[in-house]
């Protein structure tokens, strides 16, 4: 298990480039297996994710080349094979995002049955239900979704999605692109990735509208010709760079974003005390010198406040003035980074899905774990601003979502390094 070492206490101050969307890039790999011709996908981040995405293609039979290190060429034209296995489902929860597709273009489909994780049970029912609204006969087996289109190809349906649901929106929204007649889909999730996958679907042929509202409409088509995609900006990403300059008191011009995909975050920053400036794909944020306020918050779906930078958010308010409530109520486990942050003398009460955080003058380093994805980049945001040296452990799930973590940080003035240690655990 890799680790980070951070030595905190300095104000970040410097300029960061923002890869591509990680929440964009996996459901638009999946939709790669819909296009009959080759596609060429851009801007795709190089995470472990990433990886993991291009090894189920091509274990479905595509066949999978880099133009460049950040574009990808996949040709699902002759891939024909059906079945997502358990090794690589475990290691990415995202790889339900092939049922939809698969179902769509074969009829057929077995994906090992997604289990939970750190933050939260993780059901798949939405995702179920809708495909079976469209036709397919889906039963589990094996710990495996096995699922049939006995009509051979699936029709369309009015689906009402009784949860906001970003991946069971994006799986149905695929299925539908290739289904036969028309699909509607109600309390649709509107993330600015869910407008990305549309805005691919129709560049490869698809007829998508609706995109960024909570309905949906999808006029199935016999066909995806295939063509280029970029990637949109981690959203995530941005904000988690930003959280870092606030947390150090220093400055970040983040680049190569877009500030229209993280108003709820900049206005939190900005309440919080930060001064934040935008261009038409910069964000700058300046907090050097000054006094930070701690910022009550809710996680919702967009375009509130996102679940993904709850924890960044959290670390920014345990070095603030004053005291703060956190609600979390997309996840029911996505608070366990308080624990962490209490070793390093944060001030932080749970209780259920809400976090009393009340500001302390001075974090302290000490050996840290994380334990999922976004708790990490509280952690190291925490580290960053503490006084003397942080060890944050199992650093295997940062990789999952951030490219290139400590090297980008050290650009920005952080002293940072990772350690090398023997292979991670199975957790
Ligand atoms: C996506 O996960 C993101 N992952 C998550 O980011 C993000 O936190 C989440 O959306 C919410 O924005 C990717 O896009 C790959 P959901 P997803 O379905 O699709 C319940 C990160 O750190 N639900 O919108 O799995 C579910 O339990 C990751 O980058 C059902 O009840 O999230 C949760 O309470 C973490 N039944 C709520 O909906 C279902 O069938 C929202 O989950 C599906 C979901």
């Amino acid at each position: 298990m890799d680790q980070l070492i951070i030595r905190g206490g300095a104000p970040l101050d410097g300029e960061v480039a923002i890869s591509g969307a990680k929440n964009a890039a996996l459901p638009i790999l999946a939709a790669a297996l819909l296009a009959e011709q080759p596609v060429v996908i851009d801007n795709l981040p190089a995470l472990n994710d990433i990886t993991t995405s291009v090894d189920l293609l091509e274990a479905l039979g595509a066949h999978c080349g880099w133009d460049s290190s950040h574009a990808l060429r996949v040709d699902a034209g002759r891939a024909d094979k059906v079945v997502a296995p358990y090794e690589l489902v475990v290691k990415m929860r995202a790889s339900i995002l092939v049922l939809g597709p698969l179902l769509a273009r074969h009829g057929r489909a077995e994906v090992s049955f997604p289990g939970g994780c750190a933050i939260g049970s993780r059901p798949v029912d939405l995702h179920l239900r809708g495909l079976e609204m469209m036709g397919a006969v889906i039963e589990i087996d094996g710990g495996y979704i096995k699922a049939t289109v006995p009509a051979g190809r699936l029709h369309g349906s009015h689906i009402l999605m009784d949860v906001v649901s970003v991946g069971a929106t994006e799986n149905l929204m695929m299925a539908a692109a290739l289904a036969s007649g028309q699909t509607v889909i109600e309390n649709a999730a509107r993330e600015p990735e869910i407008v990305d996958l549309a805005n691919c679907l129709n560049a490869w042929g698809a007829k998508v509208s609706g995109a960024g509202s909570n309905q949906l409409v999808i006029d199935g088509v016999a066909a995806l010709t295939g063509g280029r995609y970029t990637v949109m900006p981690d959203r995530i990403e941005t904000g988690t760079f930003l959280a870092a300059a606030m947390a150090t008191r220093g400055r970040v011009r983040t680049t190569h974003t877009d500030p229209t995909t993280l108003e709820a975050v900049l206005i939190k920053m900005q309440e919080a005390g930060a001064e934040v400036t935008i261009g038409a794909d910069w964000i700058e944020l300046d907090s050097r010198g000054r006094e930070l306020r701690a910022v009550d918050f809710r996680t919702a779906p967009y375009p509130a406040f996102p679940t993904d930078m709850q924890s960044q958010l959290m670390a920014v308010n345990a070095t603030a003035t004053g005291s703060a409530m956190i609600h979390e109520t997309i996840f029911e486990n996505r608070l366990m980074q308080a624990q962490e942050l209490n070793r390093m003398g944060a001030k932080i009460t749970v209780e259920g899905h809400t976090a009393l955080v009340k500001g302390v003058a001075q974090l302290r380093g000490a050996p840290v774990r994380a334990s999922d994805l976004r708790a990490s980049a509280g952690l190291v945001i925490a580290a960053l601003a503490a006084s003397g040296e942080t060890v944050v452990d199992r650093v295997y799930h940062i990789d999952r979502g951030y490219e290139r973590i400590e090297e980008k940080l050290q650009g920005l003035g952080a002293t940072i390094s990772r350690r090398h240690t023997a292979a991670p655990p199975t957790d």
